[in-house]
């Protein structure tokens, strides 16, 4: 596996590896590797014949008061497991090559970036959508693959990548979770103890939301309530939002009509955790015998 730190070098063995008419995988991080990191190298691993993983903590998607500076960082740990995982490439280039001085241009996808995660984080998938651009254009993979995880992200690149004829396929795969439910994250690592146990409420909590949907509600503002009790009645959680949206416009849905993503996102003291759930309705005719059953 090579260890790659300037970006001139990089775009020089992606010319290569293209000439060679070997394909890339790219898996782009911010290090802290987990489970859900590896998941998707593993995967690239299958797909690709040259897998690169990005390690870069991007200052411009970070607001104000967020936690750049004690974003978790640990780039030997980092190395070996992507080793093991079967990354042939760990790119992480430092902040001052990325953004020279003077950097001036960024990528702004309108519409999506508006709602859940933008709407508390101002700037937020203008910094992402950006990075992603560039990395892109730094490691020129023919597949970049992206977590479920977070679904707006992926969402806004699939976007990004039509709008501007990127021409690499996008892959999303599923959230890889802990043995309780919790959705691994780099900043789990900031919970205390108690506040890792409190954290288990946001899966509990769309596991409630997927049951409702099975057993025919299709109403989300119930489902909205019920979630929300559940979250409160945690007293280390706070709710930043609990949303039911259409999976491609990321617009509020007022029926269940069709498949969902049901999106929350929750402080557990100072740290603000994310999950989702996707759901689809169950057929009327199926609803309404459960209905009668109940
Ligand atoms: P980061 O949070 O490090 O996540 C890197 C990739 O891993 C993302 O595609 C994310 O969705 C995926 N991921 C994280 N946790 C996961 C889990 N539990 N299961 C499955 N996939 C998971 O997302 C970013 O970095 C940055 O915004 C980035 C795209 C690198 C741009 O800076």
């Amino acid at each position: 596996m090579k260890l790659v730190d300037s970006i001139s070098r990089m775009a020089t063995l992606a010319r290569m590896y293209k000439k060679e008419g070997k394909s890339i995988g790219f898996v782009p991080t911010m290090g802290a590797l987990h489970e859900g990191h590896l998941s998707l190298v593993r995967t690239a691993k299958k797909h690709t014949d040259v897998v690169v993983i990005s390690i870069f903590v991007n200052p411009i998607q970070f607001g104000e008061t967020e936690d750049l500076d004690k974003y978790p960082r640990d780039i030997k740990r980092d190395e070996e497991l992507a080793r093991t995982a079967g990354a042939d490439i760990i790119f992480y280039p430092p902040v001052s090559q990325m953004y020279t001085d003077g950097y001036s241009t960024y990528v702004f996808v309108e519409g999506l970036t508006d709602t859940l995660c933008g709407a508390s984080r101002p700037g937020h998938f203008k910094g992402v959508a950006t990075v992603v651009t560039k990395l892109f254009g730094i490691v020129k993979p023919d597949i970049a693959y992206f977590g479920q995880k977070d679904a707006q992200q992926a969402i806004v690149i699939k976007k990004m990548v039509e709008d501007l004829n990127v021409g690499i396929e996008i892959k999303v795969l599923p959230i890889v979770r802990e043995e309780d439910g919790l959705a691994m994250s780099s900043r789990n690592a900031y919970l205390s103890e108690e506040e890792r146990r409190d954290a288990t409420v946001l899966y509990r909590s769309l596991e409630k939301a997927e049951g409702m949907t099975k057993h025919g509600e299709k109403d989300p503002k119930k489902i909205i309530k019920a979630v929300t009790e559940m979250i409160t009645e945690v007293p280390g959680a706070k709710i930043d939002y609990v949303s039911i949206v259409d999976t491609k416009s990321l617009k509020n849905v007022d029926k269940i009509s069709q498949e969902v993503l049901i999106a929350i996102a929750v402080y557990i003291g100072k740290t603000r955790l994310i999950d989702n759930i996707m759901v689809k309705p169950v057929p009327e005719a199926h609803s309404a015998r459960k209905g009668l059953a109940v």
